[in-house]
């Protein structure tokens, strides 16, 4: 083991993160190589600095000015150019804790890790995966799941995923999911939960969220140890009052030293720049200090600088103007507020066909998306939807269908909803 991984380990020792590794998580440091020495030259190199591996001309990034011409607003460039620091802009990573805590009021007072910047939140599902996750380990990851995580759990980490019904007579399942943990055999559990969920749109309600805090600590305290990550992509999008506002990340800071909290969250729907590849991963377990979590940072940042290095720097730079821009709460809550009127007009359209023997909508009260529930096969009406309609939609299972009521305008959506329930009709009667 390289002596610096061995050393990381030693601070982490008697950390529930540190029991957790896997085996890469264990072997995972941060080279002290061109990058520190890098950082090191910046702060003491005044007559040359001849380390940093970019084209520089009178100190700052040279570049192609067509290239930069397309970039307006008052970026210079060195904002644009040069590449960011492994685990991210600090002032952005700074401004994306303090935003997390302004949310997730839960948070005031409690200590986690710096977020760290990663490539959108598959990357940081990712690098969670590939630092706490060993070959033929199991995660439990509820029916309705986002269907990347195949790629990454069961694929690239050859992990076994352990499935239980997210629903139960129109409910959250926590009871299937305390079952499940039981089932797992010996003391390590990791579970994978994103709420909103894609794709049923689902939150848990406030007195949900409480049970599930509770029926984990309860599991915490019968000496399980857990890993619970959180997916939380639809971050912010919550349409009705009785929805928990907080991501579960918050309600389980601090909550038990068996209880590993990972947050994985991005800018990608949260500020609606799907395409800039920002994601974010944060820690918290109680009793973990500072250099404990600098210690599982470091891993972190070695999990990025062996993947993709860094994370886009003009992506970086672009959020984090905006999100100090004096603006920026009021028009992010504007474009909230278009998809909760979508949200609304959607649930209103769906009650008008309501005791429909061929669609049964799942529960859902946030995010961008509903689902049915099919009486046929759902994969047969996504191609009679397209070919004979021209709509597009996703079947999940051969048994769900699920339609993103955040790409479909206002004016839209009545007739989407007409057409689905017509093409199930011609199909399933
Ligand atoms: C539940 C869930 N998690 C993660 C992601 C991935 O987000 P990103 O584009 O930031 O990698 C998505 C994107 O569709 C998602 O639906």
């Amino acid at each position: 083991m390289n002596p610096l991984a061995k050393e990381l380990n030693d601070v982490l020792a008697g950390s529930l993160a540190a029991e957790l590794l896997s085996d890469y998580g264990k072997r995972m440091y941060f080279p002290k190589g061109i990058i520190s020495q890098s950082a090191e030259a910046k702060q003491k190199a005044h007559t040359y600095n001849a380390t940093i591996g970019i084209a520089t001309e009178k100190g700052t990034a040279m570049c192609i000015p067509s290239v930069f011409a397309e970039f307006k607003g008052d970026l210079s460039r060195d904002d644009v150019f040069p590449y960011a620091p492994t685990a991210g802009e600090m002032a952005l990573r700074k401004i994306w804790l303090e935003e997390m805590i302004r949310k997730n009021p839960s948070m005031v007072g409690k200590k986690t890790s710096i977020p760290a910047v990663t490539g959108g939140l598959t990357h940081s599902i990712s690098i969670a995966a590939s630092l706490f996750l060993d070959k033929g380990e199991s995660i439990i990851v509820p029916d309705m799941y986002w269907g990347n995580y195949n790629l990454v759990f069961t694929e690239q980490r050859e992990a076994k995923q352990v499935s239980f019904p997210l629903f139960a007579d129109g409910k959250l399942n926590i009871d299937g999911l305390a079952k499940t943990i039981d089932s797992i055999e010996g003391a390590h559990v990791a579970m994978i939960l994103n709420f909103p969920n894609n794709p049923t749109g689902y939150t848990p309600t406030i007195s949900e969220a409480k049970a599930l805090v509770a029926m984990l600590v309860s599991k915490a305290d019968q000496g399980k140890k857990m890993l619970v990550f959180t997916d939380d992509a639809y971050f912010g999008l919550f349409f009705e009052e009785d929805v928990c506002r907080e991501s579960l990340f918050a309600l389980l800071c601090d909550a038990h030293e068996n209880i590993l909290a990972i947050k994985g969250d991005a800018a990608t729907k949260e500020e609606m720049v799907w395409g800039f590849r920002v994601g974010f991963l944060t820690y918290n377990a109680k009793g973990m200090t500072e250099s404990q979590y600098e210690a599982l940072v470091k891993k972190t940042m070695g999990a990025i600088r062996g993947s993709v290095s860094s994370c886009s720097k003009p992506a970086q730079s672009i959020l984090l103007k905006g999100m100090k821009s004096k603006t920026y709460h009021q028009e992010k809550a504007a474009g909230v507020a278009e998809i909760e009127k979508r949200y609304k007009l959607m649930k209103q359209v769906l009650s008008t066909y309501a005791g429909n023997p061929y669609l049964t909508p799942l529960p859902f009260n946030s995010g961008y998306f509903m689902s049915f529930v099919c009486a046929g096969d759902a994969e047969k009406l996504r191609l009679h939807l397209l070919d004979t309609y021209g709509v597009g939609t996703i079947s999940i299972k051969n048994a769900f269908l699920r339609l993103a009521f955040s790409s479909t305008d206002m004016d839209e959506i009545e007739d989407l909803v007409r057409i689905v329930y017509k093409a199930a009709q011609e199909l399933f009667a």
